[in-house]
């Protein structure tokens, strides 16, 4: 497995590998790897020939009170368990490559990003969508996984990718959840065992969700209104909880197929996110 470290190398390996005839894909992170992560590079290892890990901190996806500076680092460990999983190269440039001076040229959705996680993080999304332009632009691959825990980046990405014509599949994998149901993510491990007791209440509540709707609920209000309270009960700070199309993000007030029920909770100091996709041919429902 190649590691590499600047730009210029990077764009080279890759154009070595496509002039032998190999699809490349990218599986962009910012390290601290679990195995959320390590099913993108299953899904990467089904849709092409040699995938690449991006392992980058992104700055410019911080606003200035969030927790780059802690945010979890583990160069060594992350690189034997891309290893183990067959990953061909790793490409983690320091921040001095990636932004070697302040960039003033920046990538901006401005339609979906105005919503959700966009309002209480103004600045987020263009952060993200630089930088995954900027991963495109080193990387140069056919395909980038993404995880759909992260529901409203993969709709911003997508439509960045449609928009700006960039020739790369954009593919996406199921959220992976540890055992007792709490969505898999690198902030989990600023939980207390007690916060993450309580925020168990937001597997819970969709799930609960679920199966109202199964039984026919179709209200979003009243829908909205049990995940909020359950939330809430277990200490939980709602941001939001939202239903809505899963392209357009925008709210909806009667359920109906295809349709995203997007939470994001604070539980002590940790924001995290969910959601449950409702579709007509995964869940049997609506037909
Ligand atoms: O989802 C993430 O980990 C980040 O937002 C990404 C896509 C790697 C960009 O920094």
């Amino acid at each position: 497995m190649k590691i590499i470290k600047t730009i210029k190398e990077m764009q080279t390996y890759s154009r070595e590998m496509h002039a032998s005839g190999n699809r490349v894909a990218l599986v962009p992170t910012m390290g601290d790897l679990h195995e959320g992560h390590l099913s993108l590079v299953d899904a990467a290892h089904r849709h092409a020939d040699i995938v690449v890990v991006s392992i980058f901190i992104n700055p410019t996806q911080f606003a200035p009170e969030e927790d780059f500076d802690t945010y979890p680092k583990n160069l060594e460990r992350d690189c034997n368990l891309c290893k183990l999983r067959k990953v061909d190269a790793i490409f983690a440039p320091e921040a001095n490559e990636m932004y070697p001076e302040p960039i003033t040229a920046w990538v901006i959705e401005n339609s979906l990003t105005e919503v959700l996680c966009g309002k209480s993080r103004p600045t987020h999304f263009t952060g993200v969508t630089t930088v995954v332009t900027k991963l495109f632009n080193a990387v140069l691959p056919e395909a980038a996984i993404f995880g759909e825990k992260d529901f409203q980046q993969v709709a911003v990405i997508k439509k960045m990718t449609k928009d700006l014509n960039f020739h790369i599949e954009i593919i996406t994998v199921p959220i992976v959840r540890e055992a007792d149901g709490l969505a898999m993510s690198s902030r989990n491990k600023y939980l207390t065992e007690k916060e993450h007791k309580e925020a168990l209440s937001i597997n819970i509540s969709l799930k609960a969700a679920e199966e109202a709707i199964l039984s026919g609920e179709r209200n979003s209000a009243v829908i909205i209104k049990q995940i909020t309270l359950r939330i809430s009960q277990n200490d939980g700070k709602v941001d939001y909880v939202e239903i809505m199309n899963p392209e357009t993000l925008q709210p909806i007030t009667a359920i109906e197929p295809d349709t995203v029920i997007a939470v994001a909770a604070v539980f002590g100091k940790t924001r995290l996110i969910d959601n449950l996709v409702i579709s007509s041919a995964s869940s049997g429902l609506f037909v």
